[in-house]
């Protein structure tokens, strides 16, 4: 456990459990109740302290890394050792590049780059037929920096109109980006149901379907699959794999989080334990070594400079 917390102050899942597990171990909680812009004023000697962990969202806890002196980690996403996991071709691209659309490049809108397991099966139906979503131009467009905003199924051609509040809030974040700033472009894809699994020393610690509107009755995720990918790439420090069922019922690589600023779902993990989880990494992220450990494991594109958070909120989180 560590020996002291420096919590957002708001009531999420995540900061409810580190205070939980915080009190039941007599460990002292200092709540930061200024926002994120807080953290670098008073709080900064018992930030930097070895032993503390700070727990929040995206934005506070990038104030903390920034006031305590510290790089943010490289952003995770597709780790190259876990390209066959992904069964879908992800590209790089620029954010004007993306937004002229990608009919032609760098995949063909005949299915090309999408593994014919992924492809909707032969004679059944989309789930949503008028869905905009499987529209031929559409594809799946999300930051390369983290949380710039949540990656959404991008149809150049379709009004913003149409899209639903999220989307739209989203959409509107990536058309304003700057032109060169980088985004990861794949096919869409259909999940039926998605899963978080947790892993720490190489090996998975718990496990939660954290997908809020997904059937009931959706597949579970193979095994097998999973395993396989925690060999595959055998992260050396606490990580999140995020996994999911594909309409062709394969179970393939949504993305990978880092361990800081991680959504807790369901019952995956006690909250003495994703406290254990959450101060692994952050007493790394601390350590000024961080960085160069990290890249090699994970970096097969350039760092992404971050422009910070722009969807208006202070409560994202991976
Ligand atoms: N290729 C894809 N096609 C369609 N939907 C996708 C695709 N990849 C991810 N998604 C959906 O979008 C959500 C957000 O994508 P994700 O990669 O997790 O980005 P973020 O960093 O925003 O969390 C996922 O939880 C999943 O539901
Ligand atoms: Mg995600």
């Amino acid at each position: 456990m560590p020996h002291a917390v420096i919590a957002q102050d708001v009531s999420s899942v995540e900061v409810r459990a580190v205070v939980h597990a915080a009190m039941l171990s007599s460990t002292p909680v200092q709540v930061v109740s200024t926002g994120a812009a807080g953290i670098a004023g008073a709080h900064l000697e018992l930030l930097r302290a070895p032993g503390t962990l700070a727990v929040g969202s995206v934005e506070f806890l990038r104030a903390a890394m920034l006031a305590a002196g510290v790089d943010e980690p490289a952003p995770m996403s597709y780790p190259v050792e876990l390209k066959r996991s992904m069964g879908r071709e992800i590209h790089q691209v620029t954010a004007g590049q993306a937004r002229a659309g990608l009919d032609h490049w760098p995949w063909q809108p005949d299915g090309r780059g999408i593994s014919p397991d992924l492809q909707q099966p032969q004679g059944v139906a989309p789930a949503n037929p008028g869905d905009r979503r499987s529209a031929p131009g559409a594809f799946f467009v999300k930051p390369v920096a983290t949380k710039l905003f949540t990656g959404f199924v991008f149809d150049p051609a379709a009004p913003a109109a149409d899209l639903d509040e999220h989307d739209r809030e989203q959409r509107q974040v990536f058309m304003d980006l700057p032109a060169g700033e980088l985004v990861w472009v794949s096919p869409a894809v259909e999940f039926l149901c998605e899963w978080r699994i947790y892993v720490s020393a190489g090996a998975e610690i718990g496990r939660a379907r954290y997908d809020a509107d997904g059937e009931d009755d959706a597949p579970i995720p193979n095994s097998d699959e999973i395993s396989a990918m925690i060999n595959e790439l055998s992260p050396v420090q606490p990580v999140a794999l995020d996994v999911g069922v594909t309409s062709g019922g394969r179970t393939v690589l949504v993305e990978v989080n880092d361990a800081w600023a991680i959504g807790l779902y369901g019952k995956a993990l006690t909250p003495a334990r994703y406290t254990e989880f959450l101060f692994e990494r952050w007493q790394k992220i601390l350590s000024p070594a961080h960085n160069p450990a990290i890249a090699a494991g994970f970096a097969d594109h350039p760092r992404a400079t971050s422009p910070g958070f722009r969807a208006g909120k202070n409560s994202a989180r991976m």
